[in-house]
């Protein structure tokens, strides 16, 4: 099976799963979405209202102001990028998945990512970076620094969320988003273009 089958057939395992009570109060599973090439994939933490809506990950606020970011360095979810998140029900009211909910869902997340097996990871906010790293990890101190993490590079940063909460993140973020620019091109594609860095 090529990349593509594989990961629609965990695809139609994931919308059947009932392994916690997320399930029961959301409308519908947000598997995650984008390109199965390898290069990038980037993390986030459970679908909210926009994405329980449409079945796809990121596309409220939070999510067109990461495809911004992704924009400035050069990247689409169509070429480039494959988006996922810790949890894919949408957990109550926005609030922080539950260990028991991240922990039920992370084989999940783990074969996706074997799956599409990326070189470089981009974490975003202390969810996805607790969830799959470390349960004690801090954002504000884990972020900007390269982990190694399964033989793949990995970058946490702040959520998109935080930076509409404070738009002074934003510089913070376009300093990582650089820095993963610099890998891409390391690690992925020599002559990948991006307008501004
Ligand atoms: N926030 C997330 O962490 N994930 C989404 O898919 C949307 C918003």
């Amino acid at each position: 099976m090529n990349k593509e089958e594989t990961i629609q057939q965990l695809k139609e395992q994931v919308l059947l799963c009932h392994r916690c009570k997320l399930r029961e109060g959301c409308s519908q599973v947000v598997f995650g979405e984008g390109s199965l090439k390898g290069g990038l994939m980037v993390i986030g933490e459970g679908p909210g209202q926009d994405e329980d809506r449409q079945g796809r990950p990121f596309v409220g606020r939070a999510g067109q102001l990461l495809d911004k970011i992704l924009e400035s360095g050069g990247f689409n979810r169509r070429e480039h990028v494959y988006i996922g998140n810790i949890v894919k029900c949408r957990p109550p009211g926005n609030r922080v998945p539950l260990p028991e909910e991240r922990e039920a869902c992370l084989p999940y997340l783990m074969e996706q990512i074997a799956i599409v097996d990326p070189k470089i990871i981009v974490l975003l906010g202390a969810t996805a970076l607790q969830g799959l790293i470390d349960p004690q990890a801090k954002i504000g101190t884990s972020r900007g620094k390269w982990l190694y993490w399964e033989e793949r590079w990995v970058m946490p940063t702040y959520h998109p969320a935080a930076l509409l909460r404070n738009p002074a993140l934003k510089r913070t973020v376009w300093e990582d988003i650089k820095q993963v620019v610099e890998k891409y091109r390391e690690l992925v594609d020599a002559t990948h273009r991006s307008e501004y860095c």
